[in-house]
Parts: C-alpha cells; structure tokens; sequence
C-alpha cells in the first residue's frame, strides 16, 4: 500500500494526490460504516483518479495503447475518459487485479446500473471528500448519514442536471445508474 502512495505522489499534482488521499480515508470510514472492505476500499480510493492529470489526448493515446475502444461520449469528456484509463493503468502499472477495486476505479464518474457496494463507497467518497464544497456535496453528506443508495441517487441527479446546466455530455451509464437508484428506493 505505501509503495502504491509513493508511487501516485509521484504521478499527479500535489493537489490531486492529497484529494485521492482524502478519498481513500473517506472512503475507509464508508467501508467499515456499510461492511465494505476496508482494505480494497482504500486501494479504490487512492488510485480512482490515477490518470486525472492527463488531458484528453493523451488520455487517447493510453486508451490506444491498452487497446480499449472508446464509446462517443467518452472519447469527448475528460471528466469520464480518465475513469476508464484510471482503471487500464491501476491493471498494468500499479499490479492491481482485484475485480472489484478495478470496477470501483472505472465507475466512480459514471456510475452505473446495479453498482457494488464498493462502487458506490467510491463514487460518494469522491463526490463528498471533506474538500468539496459545493451545495450538492453538503446536501449528499447528510443523505449519507442514513441512506448510501439515497445519497448516490441524490448525487446522480445533481450530477445530470449540471451537465445539462454546463451543455456537457451525460453518460448512458449516468442515466442508468440514476433510474435504478430512483427504482431501488421508490
Ligand atoms: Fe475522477
Ligand atoms: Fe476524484
């Protein structure tokens, strides 16, 4: 785990590492509240944004050079292509074979429909980090204190309405991820 930490220290910008480092405390805290795993909650959280810093040509040419084929959408938002390289490189430079810690890296924007217990702690962890501060964040976190599927559905909604507010694109996986929440809790 520390050779891990090291090595993203080295690999991101200062402010970043220390968000991936509040994310994984976050994200431990969440596991042992919810009967996750506390130690692959850690591992998700550290590297869930191992590739942030790259902007979105060079996000391209580490999709290429794994070979992953790229969805439209995707391949035109930063903000979701570096989830999906972020899981390649957690696989082929940090060692990580975990099914489910890959998972958790590769849907922490997105979401998606039916997520892991996992997937979820990842996904809230990085929207609530004690560092956001965005209205949404403060409203999610006491969702939090009762409901992780009500908190996700919450941040699922906010998040879709302000790509739409922003006339950013929106991930089918978003939109999947936010009708099984609203189903899963009406
Ligand atoms: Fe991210
Ligand atoms: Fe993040």
């Amino acid at each position: 785990m520390d050779d891990i930490r090291e090595k993203l220290r080295k690999a991101m910008s200062h402010e970043r590492f220390m968000h991936s480092m509040r994310v994984a405390e976050l994200a431990v805290m969440l596991a042992k509240q919810f009967g996750a795993d506390v130690k692959k909650a850690e591992m998700a959280g550290m590297l869930h944004d191992c590739t942030r810093d790259l902007d979105l040509r060079q996000a391209l040419i580490v999709a290429n050079k794994f070979g992953i084929i790229l969805d439209n959408v995707t391949k035109n938002s930063p903000g979701i292509i570096h989830a999906v390289t972020g899981e390649a490189v957690a696989k082929h430079e940090y060692n990580i074979d975990d099914r489910e810690v890959l998972d958790a890296i590769r849907y922490h924007t997105t979401g998606r429909a039916g997520m892991s217990l996992l997937e979820k702690i990842i996904f809230i962890a990085d929207y609530t980090e004690p560092f956001r501060d965005f209205p949404g964040a403060c409203r999610a976190r006491t969702i939090l204190k009762d409901s992780l599927d009500g908190a996700v559905l919450y941040a699922m909604e906010s998040t879709i309405e302000y790509l739409l507010d922003k006339k950013q694109l929106i991930h089918l996986d978003t939109v999947d991820a936010r009708n099984y929440f609203y189903l899963v809790q009406s």
